[in-house]
């Protein structure tokens, strides 16, 4: 037997720190008694003793097994794990890596919330040559633009109404980069104030999330997109359903600029979800129109509506409630057949939405199961796609704007969204990093280390409201600045130009394509008339089976009945040759 192990069978090495620990704490004892009281005695006593105590007591306890087996070192397993996330974040993650976000993605953030410089020395980091680089196709005769404050109008515009039934009369003249919805609740009181500041400062919108309107949101006068969920906070009866008169005090609010029916968040589609009641402060309480200190519930699905045409309805009623102010949805998709059954209910009832706001599942939450943000719903680019195309194809997309939301950051992820459809974006992460938020992801603990997630009074405190504003303005500022010199750089005067002929993607070490032939492209009213063999398969399976009156599947055995559908074919290519590029043959 080798050494080592006879050793080991005389005397167990992992109960060596314990041994250590008794012996020095009684070799202390005998100095102290034999010689009298020297400090540095008394200290390797106290320090002796007290890991003699954390062994034995690790011995004894029944919860941890390592503990068990390795009393006292086994805590350093524990420390280890606890500091991971911090060892790996400072000193092991790359540059490039992406935790969500990337050390490039933070450092650009927290630089343009600064106001610091952020140009970058010696070229890209990147690999042009990976499979997947996109770039922007550039011009030879750049723009010249006056302004990077690019705004859009939602809900018609002044002069030239909205066209759809009890039509939208106060269009919203919105800046192409707002805020994404997240409560009050999910965020602290000093991160509303400070968002809701710097959207004032910047002019800029500010979506209150499902939690509704609180005192904070209001200090500072920012304008508002007023998010309704299931659990109708801020416009709800006891009992839990939609409420008239309470949505008619807040929508009527002039702060309040858009009204946001919720369907569902990319991080957790299909779940709802729950604030524990010792969450529920007074303040959260008095915001969503619910009880002190009771779990606050917000149900999986809406009570007011249960079919497409009703929730057009709704929608009409909503708007006209609100005196008339743009109202639209926001959704992750899912279903493809639950999607067109709302175009179908727009086109039989003549109502529209003034916008539909598309969030991939690669999105943000407060919390949410791992199985929901990992493995549930449809990712930005595919879900973006199909309802701009969706639109297209039956003549609605002029009447309704859209935005997008999933993992905002840089002025070309904005880009590249608009060359997919996207009118607009919203940033959640990329706003709360700019309020300091170092990728703890905390956010459902409380403990929150710089303030942005924490109900904590004392955590708050870090987050410093004035400092903090400005830095949101200037985030939202400096990335508006860099959309426009990508925006002028490619020859445009607007990024509602962008469109998918001016992106490029790399394939393989020799092959890259436009975005324009990778994605779908259907045509102007292509879905009035009857559907070509040539029509994405999406459409072609799963357009005849959606109903105006039902979120279900009208013939479920089509599904079962028809050919697979290869998984690249649901949303995504029609294969097309290799686009060339400039100067190749
Ligand atoms: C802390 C937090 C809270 C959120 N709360 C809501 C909410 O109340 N309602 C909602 O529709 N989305 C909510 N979201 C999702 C965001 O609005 C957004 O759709 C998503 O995070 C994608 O944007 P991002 O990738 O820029 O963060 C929340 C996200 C975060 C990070």
């Amino acid at each position: 037997m080798p050494m080592r192990q006879r050793l080991h069978a005389l005397f167990p090495i992992r109960y060596a720190a314990l041994t250590l620990s008794l012996c020095g704490a009684a070799l202390a004892l005998l100095t102290l008694l034999a010689w009298g009281g020297s400090w540095p005695a008394g200290l390797v006593f106290v320090v002796c003793a007290l890991l003699a105590g954390l062994g034995i007591h690790d011995l004894r306890q029944s919860q941890h097994a390592v503990l068990r087996n390795y009393p006292v070192t086994g805590h350093l397993r524990f420390l280890l794990e606890y500091i991971r996330p911090e060892i790996r974040q400072y000193f092991i993650e790359s540059d490039s890596e992406a935790t969500p976000f990337s050390r490039a993605q933070r450092s650009l953030v927290y630089q343009r919330s600064k106001g610091e410089p952020d140009n970058r020395p010696f070229g890209t980091q990147l690999d042009v040559g990976q499979q997947g680089y996109e770039w922007v196709n550039h011009s030879i005769a750049p723009t010249k633009l006056p302004t990077h404050d690019f705004r859009i109008w939602i809900g018609g515009q002044p002069g030239q109404p909205a066209q759809s039934a009890q039509p939208c009369t106060q269009p919203y003249h919105a800046s192409v980069f707002n805020i994404s919805a997240m409560s009050f609740g999910a965020l602290s009181a000093n991160a509303i104030l400070a968002l809701n500041k710097g959207a004032r400062m910047g002019g800029f919108a500010h979506d209150t999330g499902e939690g509704s309107i609180s005192a904070h949101h209001r200090v500072h006068g920012g304008d508002l997109i007023w998010e309704i969920g299931s659990g109708y906070f801020g416009c709800r009866n006891d009992d839990g359903t939609f409420s008239e008169e309470r949505f008619v005090a807040n929508a009527t609010d002039p702060q309040v600029k858009l009204i946001e029916l919720k369907m569902s968040q990319g991080a957790k589609p299909g779940h709802g979800g729950i604030l524990p009641g010792p969450k529920v402060t007074l303040e959260i309480a008095q915001a969503r129109g619910v009880a002190v200190g009771k779990d606050c519930i917000s149900p999986s699905r809406h009570s007011a509506f249960s079919t497409p045409v009703e929730m057009m309805h709704f929608i009409a009623r909503l708007r006209q409630l609100s005196g008339g102010k743009p109202t639209g949805f926001k959704l992750c998709i899912g279903h493809p057949w639950e999607w067109f059954a709302i175009v179908k209910a727009m086109l039989q009832t003549g109502i529209t939405p003034d916008f539909i706001v598309v969030d991939g599942a690669e999105g943000g939450t407060g919390a949410a199961p791992l199985e929901f943000t990992d493995h549930v719903g449809v990712p930005l680019q595919e879900g973006l796609q199909l309802v701009h195309n969706t639109l297209v194809g039956v003549n609605l997309r002029s009447r309704i704007s859209i935005g997008a939301a999933g993992k905002v950051i840089t002025a070309f992820d904005m880009v590249r969204l608009m060359a997919l459809g996207a009118d607009w974006c919203n940033a959640g992460r990329g706003f709360m990093m700019a309020l300091g938020c170092i990728q703890a992801q905390t956010c459902h603990t409380g403990l929150c280390p710089t303030g942005v997630t924490t109900q904590d009074p004392a955590r708050q405190q870090a987050l410093v409201v004035p400092d903090k504003a400005e830095r949101v303005r200037n985030f939202h500022r400096s990335t508006l600045h860099a959309l426009k010199e990508l925006v002028q750089a490619a020859g445009l005067c607007h990024p509602r130009e962008v469109t998918a002929h001016h992106i490029v993607r790399r394939l393989t070490d020799t092959e890259v394509r436009l975005l324009s032939r990778l994605t779908m492209q259907v045509k102007p009213g292509a879905l009035l008339q009857p559907l070509q063999d040539t029509q994405h398969n999406v459409f072609r399976l799963y357009w005849p089976m959606a109903s105006a009156h039902s979120f279900q599947a009208s013939s479920p055995d089509v599904a079962s009945t028809s050919p697979p559908i290869q998984a690249a074919d649901r949303f995504a290519t029609t294969p097309g040759p290799v686009d060339l590029l400039p100067g190749q043959s």
